[in-house]
Formats: structure tokens, C-alpha cells, sequence
């Protein structure tokens, strides 16, 4: 076999499935107009941008009405299939919908459909960053900020030290075998896993940290569509 032949392919993964309870809109946050277009229209053309990527599975909740409104639903390396009640089962729901197609060693991003401002250069760094790695990892911004942990009261409890601390961001890009055995036993083990990462963790393992930008925002709260909107302006 050429070298050709075993090279891994990438496949993205967007969990769209959530409510956006944070949010407290009419609809779910990834059906918000931004600069335009929905929230999650952006993501997913930016996704699609990518030409490394083989395919793109989508998670939607299993009473979305709004996905076949988006131009983007109808590309033809896009496919979506019916998330779970929580992140991770949605997740789970996409890598299951990849059997038989991904090998174990291709790779899979797991990108939030929330996140619309990921740029094309971080994504880069990111597949450069993993591209021999044996584990994977995901982008990362190193905490900036002084860390407070309060009390029940509101109160500081302790300042923690951020030497070492960083915000988990998506793209978190893992071969596809691994990701869903450590994501089918952590599950299956009842544990809270809020990110792709947090599975792999839990195995064992040591994900990468790749540094990512302040843009790469998701979209929680109302504010949030503001600052999106101005990175977006930006050219970001
Ligand atoms: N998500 C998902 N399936 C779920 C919950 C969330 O696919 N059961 C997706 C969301 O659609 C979003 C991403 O995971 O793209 C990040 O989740 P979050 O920001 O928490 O979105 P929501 O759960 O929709 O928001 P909230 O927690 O405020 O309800
Ligand atoms: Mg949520």
C-alpha cells in the first residue's frame, strides 16, 4: 500500500443539539441571526471551507425545525443525525453515524456549532500541532485572568493560581477509534464529560494543548452575539 493509502481523513463533527437555555431566546442560539446569516450557517460554511475535511455530521435535537431552512443544510458533504439531551450523547450520536466509513485512525474535529468566529489559521495550527501526535488535543487559551474560587455566599474562597490553567476551546480534534471507545466507556461509566477531551482524560491520557485566539467565542449568553458580530466585522 502507498503512503497515500494510509493517510488518516478528517471528519468534523458539529453538536447543534442544545436548547441555549443561557440564552432565553424564542429559538435555539444557533438559529440566531448574526451579520446575516444564522449562527450556525457561519460555522458550518467555515467548516466546509476546509477541504481536508471528508465529511461533516451534524447533531440536531430531534425536534429542530430550522435546519433544513440553512443553504449549508443542503451540501453534499453534510449529513446530520438526531442528537442526546446532553453534549457528549450528541457527540456520540455523530461518531456512531461515522461507523463503517471512519478507520480508526482518521481523525475527527469536534467543532460547537456556537463557535462561528474559528479561523482558518488555528485550525491549521491545530492539525499541524497533532499531526504526529499519538493522543490529539484540542485549541486552548491560556487563562489571563486572576482565578477566584467563591464560597456557597458568593464569597472568595481562595484565589487560585493560573500558572498552568487554560480554557478549553473546539476544535478538539482525536482519532476517531479512540474518541468513541473513551467516550462510549465514560459515558457507560456515568461520568460527566463536558468535553471531547475530558473522555480521553479519563483513559488516561494526555491531550494536547494547542493556543488558540480570543475569538473563537461561544455563544452563551446574549451579549455574546455582539462580540461575535464585531469579530466577525473584523475580518475574523
Ligand atoms: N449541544 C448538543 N447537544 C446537547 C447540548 C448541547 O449538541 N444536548 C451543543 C450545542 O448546540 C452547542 C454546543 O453543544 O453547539 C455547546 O453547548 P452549549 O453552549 O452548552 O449550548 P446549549 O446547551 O444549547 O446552551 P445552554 O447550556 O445554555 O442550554
Ligand atoms: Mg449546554
Amino acid at each position: 500500500m502507498s503512503e497515500a493509502d494510509t493517510r488518516p481523513c478528517y471528519w468534523g463533527v458539529v453538536p447543534a443539539a442544545g436548547l441555549g437555555e443561557r440564552m432565553g431566546a424564542a429559538v435555539p442560539k444557533q438559529y440566531l441571526e448574526l451579520a446575516g446569516q444564522t449562527v450556525i450557517s457561519h460555522t458550518v460554511q467555515r467548516m466546509l471551507d476546509w477541504e481536508f475535511l471528508q465529511g461533516l455530521l451534524v447533531a440536531l435535537h430531534r425536534d429542530d425545525k430550522w435546519w433544513p431552512q440553512q443553504a449549508v443544510a443542503s451540501d453534499r458533504r453534510v449529513e446530520t443525525v438526531v442528537g442526546g439531551d446532553q453534549r457528549c450523547y450528541s457527540v456520540l450520536a455523530a461518531l456512531k453515524a461515522l461507523g463503517g466509513r471512519a478507520a480508526p485512525q482518521d481523525w475527527v474535529l469536534v467543532h460547537d456549532a456556537v463557535r462561528p468566529c474559528i479561523r482558518r489559521e488555528d485550525v491549521e495550527s491545530l492539525r499541524t500541532g497533532l499531526e504526529q501526535d499519538a493522543v490529539g488535543g484540542l485549541l486552548a487559551l491560556p487563562v489571563a485572568e486572576t482565578v477566584k474560587r467563591a464560597d456557597t455566599d458568593g464569597r472568595v474562597e481562595a484565589t487560585l493560581d493560573r500558572q498552568g490553567l487554560w480554557l478549553a476551546q473546539t476544535p478538539q480534534m482525536f482519532r476517531y477509534g479512540q474518541l468513541l471507545d473513551c467516550l462510549q466507556v465514560a459515558l457507560d461509566n456515568d461520568e460527566q464529560v463536558t468535553d471531547e477531551a475530558a473522555a480521553i482524560e479519563l483513559a488516561g491520557l494526555q491531550p494536547r494543548l494547542i493556543a488558540g485566539a480570543g475569538s473563537n467565542i461561544k455563544i452563551t449568553m446574549p451579549a455574546d452575539l455582539a462580540t461575535a458580530e464585531a469579530w466577525l466585522a473584523r475580518g475574523e
